[in-house]
């Protein structure tokens, strides 16, 4: 997740209760201890209070905040450990990705199975990108948007973000799953097409859809969404060897999204859903 400072200097993280959940479903999946929330919640506050001076100010920056747990057991087996380490790490940010980015569409190598733990926030998930996405970087794209393991008929997510998708005035997210990563990325932005009235669904989003909407001139937009970048706009996407180029829409779903986020997120505008976690810097 990510710490802010907003301009009297106040810190805040973005919905800690959030991570610190996904964090403690990941564990469950892994046959690790969960953390105890409110002492999670804790040592975040006490982390970011002493570390506040390291929050870039500038827009796009952050801290990044990073909690992760490893079994340190001294022992050579296949089980779960007997022991555990958790810990948090931070270090001061710039955004992912600032260009809008072109993507292939996989089918050959999946990033999750159907009963898998690619819901989970596990290091394994990530080992098990690097291979294709490197492939995918030396044919002049930046990331991969993966399909479903089963038919690769069905896109499920771009690298690490969710994918939303832009047909005419309606906004399109694939349902999470147990192969899709529960962004709170994603499901703030779910949020805040409701309260912007933009017309949103959750629903499987098939490759051809993509093709006859790029065809027939209803795909207007195509974006990531993740704590990293936020939203990071796709210019464009490969698929079977053919690259389809997307002209750039006035007013755009995904930069609306995104301005409206970060307000939130630097404490620019109203908090209505209380996703801003201030930290209390007198610990
Ligand atoms: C695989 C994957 N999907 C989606 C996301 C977006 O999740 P969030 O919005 O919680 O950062 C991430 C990044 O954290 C991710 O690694």
């Amino acid at each position: 997740m990510k710490a802010y400072k907003d301009e009297d200097n106040n810190a805040f993280l973005f919905r800690p209760d959030q991570n610190i959940k996904r964090f403690n479903r990941s564990c469950e999946r892994l046959a690790i201890p969960t953390v105890d929330e409110s002492q999670f919640l804790e040592a975040l506050n006490h982390l970011i209070a002493l570390e506040k001076n390291w929050i870039p100010e500038d827009e796009g920056s952050s801290l990044y905040v990073r909690p992760f747990v490893f079994a340190t057991e001294p022992a050579i087996k296949a089980n779960p450990s007997l022991e555990y380490r958790f810990c948090i790490i931070c270090a001061p940010v710039a955004s992912y990705f600032s260009d809008a980015i072109a993507v292939k569409i996989e089918e050959q190598f999946s990033r999750a199975a159907p009963g898998g733990f690619g819901y989970a926030k596990a290091a394994g998930n990530y080992g098990g990108q690097f291979y294709p996405t490197e492939l995918a970087k030396a044919e002049g794209y930046q990331q991969l948007i993966w399909t479903d393991a089963l038919t690769h008929k069905y896109i499920e997510e771009a690298g690490t973000m969710n994918i939303f998708v832009r047909f005419e005035d309606t906004l399109v997210t694939s349902p999470v799953s147990d192969t899709i990563l529960d962004g709170i990325t994603r499901k703030s932005m779910i949020q805040l097409c409701h309260d912007l009235n933009i017309h949103i669904e959750e629903r499987p989003i098939a490759v051809q859809e993509l093709l006859d909407g790029f065809e027939n001139g209803k795909l207007l937009e195509l974006f990531g969404a993740g704590t990293a970048a936020v939203v990071s706009e796709i210019k464009s996407f490969g698929y079977r060897g053919v690259n389809y180029e997307l002209d750039a829409v006035e007013n755009a779903y995904g930069a609306r999204l995104k301005k409206a986020l970060t307000d939130i997120q630097r404490n620019r505008a109203e908090d209505i859903h209380q996703w801003r976690y201030q930290i209390n810097a007198d610990v």
